[in-house]
């Protein structure tokens, strides 16, 4: 009997052990951030499922949001860099000095990056994936691109096929920062707004209500750069129980790639990298801890 009773005491603060490594922050426990490609946020805002996300109780979208540069690497290595690294193409580049991972895994923050169609290999550093398609695109992944990372076997592991994500809800693991990068066509780069639209409320909809995923989960939407538009507007969606917005779901704050990079450094008291992101604002005036 005692012996029962310790196995189940047992039990109980084992399972408890998962949740107390979740590290908890300011704002959110966990963000989830989905990166599009290629629009003007003037149409990007008309999207009817877009809309219906920051309209509603728990979304608020970001009316004076910038990208940083123009094509898409120079973005996307700004929001987990601090700046472009000086990149004005495509190109395959070995980063140096501190990434946002470093801040992380300081603090024990588990991370990963879902890339559809990210299937081969681990720490696959080509440009393309499958070989033929144009699906997976190494210019959408800056992780592949810091030297911290892409010589690291450990680390390169956190890269991952997105269908690993549907085994990590099952299994309540899904890690505590998570960049999710659809493929060409659902992040409307070869396609069209419509079609990445259609797929993320098909991705959205079905994830979106499960406890593993939602809790205590900021959801960021945002696309990467501008087509026309001069100062590189780009829409940028908070969505989630952490979200308090007002009344007309609106933040007008001048925000940039660097406030997401520095909403998540605030969020978790995780200091900066020295770069843009200590300086910019970051992207928590509408956010609460659930
Ligand atoms: C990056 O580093 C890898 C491994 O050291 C090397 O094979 C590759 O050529 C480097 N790429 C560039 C663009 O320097
Ligand atoms: C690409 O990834 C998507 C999403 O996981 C999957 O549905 C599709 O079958 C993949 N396509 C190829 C050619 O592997």
């Amino acid at each position: 009997m005692k012996l029962l009773i310790f196995v189940t005491l047992f039990t109980i603060f084992s399972s408890g052990l998962a949740s107390a490594a979740i590290v908890a922050g300011t704002y959110f426990d966990r963000i989830v951030a989905v990166i599009f490609e290629n629009q003007d946020y003037s149409k990007a805002i008309k999207s009817t499922y877009l809309t219906s996300l920051y309209n509603s109780p728990e979304g608020v979208l970001l009316t004076n949001y910038d990208a940083v540069g123009h094509p898409s690497e120079p973005n996307y290595v700004a929001m987990i860099y601090g700046s472009t690294a000086g990149i004005t193409d495509d190109g395959d580049y070995n980063i140096t000095g501190q990434n946002l991972i470093d801040l992380l895994e300081a603090r024990s923050i588990t991370w990963k990056a879902y890339m559809e169609n990210y299937t081969c290999g681990v720490c696959f550093t080509g440009d393309f994936c499958p070989a033929g398609t144009d699906l997976y695109a190494r210019k959408h992944n800056p992780f592949i691109s810091m030297e911290d990372i892409n010589t690291n076997p450990t680390r390169c592991a956190k890269i991952v096929d997105s269908s690993q994500l549907d085994i990590d809800i099952s299994n309540n693991q899904v890690p505590q920062y998570v960049m999710y990068v659809p493929n060409q066509q659902d992040d409307g780069h070869d396609t069209s707004l419509s079609t990445a639209m259609t797929w993320f409320q098909g991705w959205f909809d079905a994830r979106k209500n499960n406890p593993n995923f939602n809790t205590n989960t900021l959801f960021f939407f945002v696309w990467d750069e501008a087509v026309t538009s001069k100062t590189n507007q780009v829409a940028a969606v908070l969505y989630g129980t952490p979200v308090k917005p007002p009344s007309n779901n609106q933040d007008s704050t001048a925000y940039t790639h660097y406030s997401f990079l520095a909403g998540v450094e605030k969020n978790w008291n995780l200091g900066n990298l020295g770069r843009n992101d200590a300086t910019a604002t970051p992207f928590t005036k509408y956010l609460v801890h659930p």
